[in-house]
């Protein structure tokens, strides 16, 4: 396994970056054709994919570098538009080398189904009468997958539950199954659908929804990685990094922006392996809500050397099989750059992430803000909209980085003189 270190790999040519990640992934000449040429979903695979397609949408695919988790390197595909993001996961995990890199580890793929059933006379009475078929109704659901019977995954368990709403008492019977490498959405759906007729029969009432719950709480992911305070940024960044957390920690208008931080890593590594990356939001911010309150879904300490402790717990519910991540070339390219074996492994790889991509924002926060690690790549933005041509991008970024704060006006006059003073230097070599 190669060292995902790969130093000085942003300033390398987007082509010496595709051949390096090749290098370190294996890819073969049609994969690296596939990146080079920015080629990926076709139109006709996306209307099999979707309704109504009338085209397609691409965004960036970075690679995060720098990633040691428990002992492996890794190179971590990340789809995402917003500037910084990837730059600054990469950092995060230089720093966390330092101190050994991150330690991971996932529950496996349990995946809860829900039928409510409503109407029912005896409600208490009626989740015995249905659990008395729990192995019957276990077998049913079975019958339905025998492909993940046979690798060693399906429905595990059966439960129930009575609870009061604003239509009176409802009994929901929940069911269990280990998805394995997959997200699972369509098998418990399918699965909660089949035994849904006989819970009907045994409650004595009537069914309405069927359905997944997203709040995957049986599916946890979890990782921590020690900062070294000097690789950190000091005393004082380490400080600063813990009076944040305490921010997040008290009020739920910073939390949700704290939160929004690590989503940012977890949705572009979702993004780029096709996985649900609304299944994951819903799950992880309701998760954070559970106590009544929004809170962090990462936590910072000291330790006695006086390094920073990061970690996070999270629900995580991915798959490394169906779906999108064996239907988008893109995604099956970004799985096969990672490297990952397993679902829970990927978990692992993604919680990693949300505490690196954490502790880069904090960090970003109490040093410099935010706001200049985007100017770059918003400068380059701007020199574009405002009509800046290849020959001349590179000095109009060069300039309006040079500016305190930019805006589009700037990137105007600043693409105006800088063509200016190219025509002055092209009338001037010719005369
Ligand atoms: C921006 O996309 C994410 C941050 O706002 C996260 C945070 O404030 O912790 C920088």
């Amino acid at each position: 396994m190669g060292d995902s270190r790969l130093p000085g790999f942003y300033k390398l040519s987007r082509e010496e970056r595709v051949r390096a990640v090749a290098a370190f992934s294996g890819l073969s000449d049609d994969e690296v054709r596939m990146l080079l040429g920015g080629y990926g979903l076709t139109p006709e695979e996306a209307d099999r994919m979707s309704e109504n397609v009338i085209g397609l949408l691409q965004l960036p695919l970075g690679v995060a570098t720098n990633f040691l988790i428990n002992g492996r390197d890794y190179l971590v595909p990340m789809a995402i538009e917003e500037p910084s993001v990837i730059a600054a996961a990469s950092n995060a995990a230089r720093v966390a080398r330092v101190k050994g890199g991150f330690r991971a580890s996932a529950d496996r793929s349990l995946t809860l189904g829900q039928i409510q059933v409503v109407g029912v006379p005896d409600p208490h009475a009626a989740v015995q009468r249905v659990l008395e078929h729990r192995e019957e109704l276990l077998r049913i659901a079975n019958d339905t997958n025998p492909t993940l019977l046979r690798v060693g995954g399906g429905a595990v368990d059966l439960s129930g539950r009575v609870i009061d709403t604003e239509r009176g008492r409802m009994l929901i019977i929940e069911l269990l199954v280990d998805t394995k490498d997959a997200m699972g959405a369509n098998t418990v759906n399918t699965m909660v659908e089949e035994i849904a007729p006989i819970v009907e029969e045994l409650a004595g009432g009537r069914v309405r929804l069927r359905i997944l719950s997203n709040l995957a709480t049986h599916r946890m992911a979890r990782a921590w990685a020690v900062f070294d305070a000097e690789a950190a940024g000091g005393r004082d960044v380490v400080e600063g990094i813990l009076d944040a957390y305490a921010f997040a920690a008290a009020d739920p208008y910073r939390c949700a922006t704290h939160n929004k931080g690590v989503m940012n890593g977890v949705v572009a590594v979702a993004l780029a392996t096709g996985n649900d990356t609304r299944a994951l939001e819903a799950g992880a911010h309701t998760y954070a809500s559970l106590g009544g309150r929004c809170r962090p879904l990462t936590r910072w300490e000291l330790n006695s050397a006086g390094d920073l402790v990061g970690s996070v717990e999270m629900p995580m519910a991915v798959g490394t099989l169906g779906g999108a991540t064996s239907s988008h070339p893109v995604a099956r390219l970004s799985l096969k750059i990672l490297g990952v074996r397993t679902a829970q492994e990927l978990a692992s790889v993604m919680a990693a992430v949300a505490l690196a991509q954490n502790f880069a924002a904090l960090r970003a926060l109490v040093k410099e803000g935010i706001q200049r690690g985007h100017m770059k790549l918003h400068a380059r933005n701007l020199a574009v909209m405002a009509g800046a041509t290849p020959d001349i991008l590179d000095e109009v970024v060069r300039r309006l980085s040079e500016l305190k704060r930019v805006t589009y006006d700037d990137a105007v006059r600043i693409v105006g003189e800088v063509r200016s003073s190219a025509a002055r230097a092209g009338g001037s070599d010719k005369s």
